[in-house]
């Protein structure tokens, strides 16, 4: 048996020794390839990645991780990670970001982690059991429509959205984003780019869905994804299906 959540927190733990000295350092954002989803590698991605594999490799598990796609070795587990989820903030010294670590067993999730390197949160999703802030449940807050904060990724599409919400945060960490809606610190979290990855969003899923968050695609479907580094999805998760109405009728 895998004890997955003292995996995914030694994984953390030594993500965090090798990469937190590059912290906000133009080191850090050096270019060293291009991921399978066609963005950029930076040198704090690859150096996370490579504490990933490393670790994870022995276990004899399939891999899926941002940088370097899928490694298939045939378990019935899949490991679905972003080493770091907010590079851009790492490297420019914004501290929000975080390891995203899901644990698919054929196919479907049976835990989730996303360590947050600067405050040290432990966010836990466990499928059926709940969501779990440090050992704490968590569940979303209850929508007050009068005070909607979303946090929101658009690229002009349904844009008149913010006129209808109160507040508006779009912190560059989907992960982390979806772990906050977990929390009850936002009410939704929306990416109708097309561009989010299963890699960026499979922890942060499981983990707001455990809290009781609704999550669907642009169309207000089910969010299905395949455990892939490259498909891109749209994604619209909230507290509230009112909220979902409202953002279905805007975007
Ligand atoms: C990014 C972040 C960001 C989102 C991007 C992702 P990365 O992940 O989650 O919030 O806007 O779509 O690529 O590249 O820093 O792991
Ligand atoms: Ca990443």
């Amino acid at each position: 048996m895998y004890e997955w959540n003292e995996i995914a927190l030694n994984l953390a733990k030594d993500i965090e020794r090798e990469v937190m000295p590059l912290f906000g350092t133009k080191k850090a954002g050096e270019f060293v390839g291009f991921s399978p989803s066609g963005d950029k590698t930076k040198l704090v991605d690859k150096i996370a990645e490579d504490v990933v594999l490393e670790y994870l490799k022995p276990l004899g598990v399939n891999i899926v991780s941002e940088e370097i796609g899928n490694i298939d070795v045939g378990s019935e587990y899949a490991v679905v990670v972003d080493p770091i989820d907010g590079s851009f903030n790492f490297i420019q010294g914004i501290p929000i970001f975080g390891f995203s670590f899901a644990v698919f067993k054929n196919k479907k999730p049976v835990y989730a982690m996303l360590y947050e390197f600067i405050t040290k949160n432990v966010y836990e999703g466990i499928p059926g059991e709940g969501a779990y802030l440090n050992g704490e449940k968590i569940w979303v807050r209850p929508l007050n429509e009068k005070s909607i904060s979303i946090s929101f990724y658009t690229r002009g599409r349904g844009a008149k959205l913010v006129e209808k919400v109160r507040r508006t945060r779009t912190l560059g960490a989907i992960a982390v984003e979806l772990a906050y809606l977990a929390r009850g610190s936002l009410d939704g979290v929306i990416d109708i780019r097309n561009y989010v990855r299963p890699t960026d969003i499979a922890a942060g899923y499981v983990i707001a869905r455990e809290a009781g968050a609704v999550i669907t695609d642009d169309k207000g479907e089910n969010v299905k994804f395949r455990l892939d580094a490259t498909e891109k999805l749209n994604i619209i998760a909230v507290n509230d299906r009112k909220l979902l109405e409202l953002i279905l009728e805007t975007i």
